[in-house]
């Protein structure tokens, strides 16, 4: 008999795997038309399971990896902003994380993996 479970918490946490990042975005491109303010965020391909780049202001952006930190494989979604655009959350069973990448709420208890961001003539570079 298979069970699927998303949050089992007894069962050690598997960490986020190590794959390798190597991304690039121009972060004036039309596509990605929240990034124009601070505190937007647009969805990109890459890392495990896709990448998240808020603007924390014109010349700082983060990424982070959208697994999940308690459960990087569960199988109902990943990492999102939620309604509020205040906090990202994991549907599974609830975990917050603010745009800072830190907890908020678990039962996640580290925070999004962050990848490394550097910002070159408006192409925003994105690696591990
Ligand atoms: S796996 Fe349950 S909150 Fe992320």
């Amino acid at each position: 008999m298979v069970i699927l479970s998303a949050c089992s918490s007894d069962t050690v946490r598997p960490g986020v795997p190590n794959v390798p990042v190597n991304e690039q975005i121009s972060v004036n491109s039309l596509q990605y038309p929240m990034l124009r303010q601070d505190g937007g965020y647009a969805y990109i391909q890459g890392g495990y399971r896709g990448i998240i780049v808020v603007r924390q202001n014109a010349s700082t952006y983060y990424a982070f990896e959208r697994a999940c930190p308690y459960d990087p494989d569960a199988n109902c979604g990943v990492v999102s902003a939620d309604q509020s655009n205040l906090f990202l959350t994991h549907s599974c069973c609830g975990s917050q994380f603010n745009f800072q990448g830190a907890v908020t709420s678990g039962p996640a208890v580290y925070g999004l993996l962050q990848y490394r961001t550097s910002l070159v003539n408006n192409i925003l570079y994105i690696t591990n």
